[in-house]
């Protein structure tokens, strides 16, 4: 069955209530753009070989966005509407038989099994297509489905309804389950007599009826899933389902999240079981979180992996970094990319790690900047640490080696080595590598002046005042 069903993704229109210079599918909602997930819903009911989309504004980019899918392009140059977008495939499309299933990019949260339950009733029934519908308290700006005794008889625009018809309050969702050999017999049919001159999509249904067919609607309870996005509140909307269904799947999965209708996940996160996450948490990306971790209020956790046992404590920022298990990092800590933490190690608040690897049970506790290095097992990086990387052209590396001892507020200009075992004093600045076991002071010796106070010290009266 599924090799006999083509789908066809109309993703070409700008879109221009979404007052965008993007194109309408390239907007995103749930962490994927539109179009990614018209794409992603359609590959489970048709091969990539037979998924269309139809492109046309920002045709490139589009293309680009799903290009990993494998799936095939229709070149719909100037949007004559819904109709016309499938006559622009015409060509290529025409010569596949079985069952065409079409819907819209702009409708991102239709789900694969609506899909399969739609073409199983095509299948079953004698119908030329079978339409999905659904009731709306306000069907403002969708299309009518308008039915008589004989059932459903017409789709009618907003644009072109009477106030009869625009008073039906079941819409058509714009998903069709047309028989491929009936539809492109007939639609050449098609004419452009409405008000906005369009060729008309939903004008199928009244001339396949004309042609002495039958049509049949699925009717689908639950509008949720049909919500199309025309503007940006209707995004926020849909953004906020697509938010609310993840996280509900994580719960069902045994993660607990506090106040879920606070938390972002994206659909391609992955958390592990008993992991908690806390009001205001974000999950971006490709993240895979591991069990029994804890994900603290306000942070932001993007393209990473967390082992088991990690603790993330509030406002802290992680980027494409990965954490081995029983990592503690923050509060107020900003791992920025392409940091590896082994295990047990802890970073603490107000610390910046870039391209960091910190060893098993290092410890940067406080106020660091630790950048382009590479930190032993059990180091000890004392508040105020900065590693130098940058001379006002290139980066440097710096290394330090297993169990040395960082005093606070050191300075490592790099490129720069410190031997395993080894000291850095306290407020060192350090410019040359410091052998194994080794002490290194790099600072001015502090000088003490007995008695200064008497004989050196001014007099209280001969003190300059505040102006
Ligand atoms: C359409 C339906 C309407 C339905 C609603 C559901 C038609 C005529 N109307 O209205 O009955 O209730 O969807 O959401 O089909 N597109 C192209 N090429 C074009 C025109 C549009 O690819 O020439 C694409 C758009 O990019 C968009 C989709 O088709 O993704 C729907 O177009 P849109 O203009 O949003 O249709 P609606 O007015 O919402
Ligand atoms: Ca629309």
């Amino acid at each position: 069955m599924p090799s006999e069903v083509t789908v066809v993704i109309l993703a070409a229109g700008l879109g221009t209530r979404m007052r965008s210079r993007r194109a309408k599918v390239l907007h995103r909602a749930g962490g994927l753009s539109l179009v990614e997930h018209a794409v992603n819903t359609a590959l489970e009911i048709a091969e990539p070989a037979r998924t269309f989309v139809v492109v046309g504004h920002q045709a490139e980019r589009v293309r680009e966005v799903v290009a990993d899918r494998g799936v095939a392009f229709i070149a719909q140059a100037e949007q004559k509407g819904t109709g016309h977008a499938l006559l622009s495939g015409q060509l290529e499309l025409a010569t596949l038989g079985g069952l065409l299933v079409i819907f819209y990019g702009d409708c991102p949260l239709i789900l694969g099994s609506t899909l399969t339950q739609l073409v199983a009733q095509q299948l079953a029934s004698s119908a030329a297509a079978t339409i999905i519908t659904t009731d709306l308290p306000d069907p403002t700006g969708y299309g009518r489905v308008i039915r008589t005794a004989d059932g459903v008889v017409a789709i009618v625009e907003q644009k072109a309804g009477t106030p009869d018809q625009l008073a039906v309050r079941e819409i058509n969702a714009g998903i069709y389950c047309f028989r491929a050999d009936l539809f492109w017999k007939h639609v050449g049919e098609i004419q452009p007599n409405n008000p906005a001159k369009e060729y008309y999509l939903t004008d199928m249904i009244e001339i396949l009826i004309r042609a002495g067919h039958h049509i049949d609607a699925m009717k689908v309870a639950d509008s949720g899933e049909l919500l199309g996005i025309n503007n940006r509140i209707e995004l926020a909307n849909v953004d906020r389902i697509f938010r609310a269904r993840k996280v509900r799947q994580l719960m069902l999965d045994g993660v607990t999240v506090e106040k879920p209708e606070t938390v972002t996940v994206d659909s391609g996160v992955t958390v592990g079981m008993d992991t908690v996450i806390e009001p205001f948490a974000q999950l971006l990306g490709q993240t895979h979180i591991g069990e029994d971790c804890r994900i603290g209020a306000c942070s932001i956790v993007g393209d990473s992996n967390l082992a088991d046992g990690v603790v993330v404590a509030p406002f802290t920022m992680i980027g494409t970094s990965r954490l081995e298990s029983g990592v503690t990092v923050g509060p107020f800590a900003r791992l920025r990319m392409g940091n590896h933490l082994a295990k047990n190690a802890h970073i603490g608040n107000f610390v910046e790690l870039k391209k960091a690897r910190v060893g098993a049970g290092a410890k940067a506790g406080h106020l660091a900047y630790l950048g382009d290095c590479n930190i032993g097992e059990s180091v000890n990086i004392g508040a105020g640490t900065i590693t130098c990387n940058f001379d006002g052209v290139q980066k440097h590396g710096t290394r330090i080696g297993d169990g040395v001892f960082v005093g606070s507020n050191s300075t490592l200009v790099a490129p720069i080595e410190i031997g395993a075992g080894a000291y850095l004093a306290a407020g060192s600045v350090i410019t040359e590598n410091v052998p194994e076991k080794a002490l290194a002071l790099g600072r001015a010796r502090q000088v003490i002046k007995e008695g200064w106070k008497k004989k050196g010290q001014p007099a209280k009266k001969d003190l300059p005042t505040a102006p």
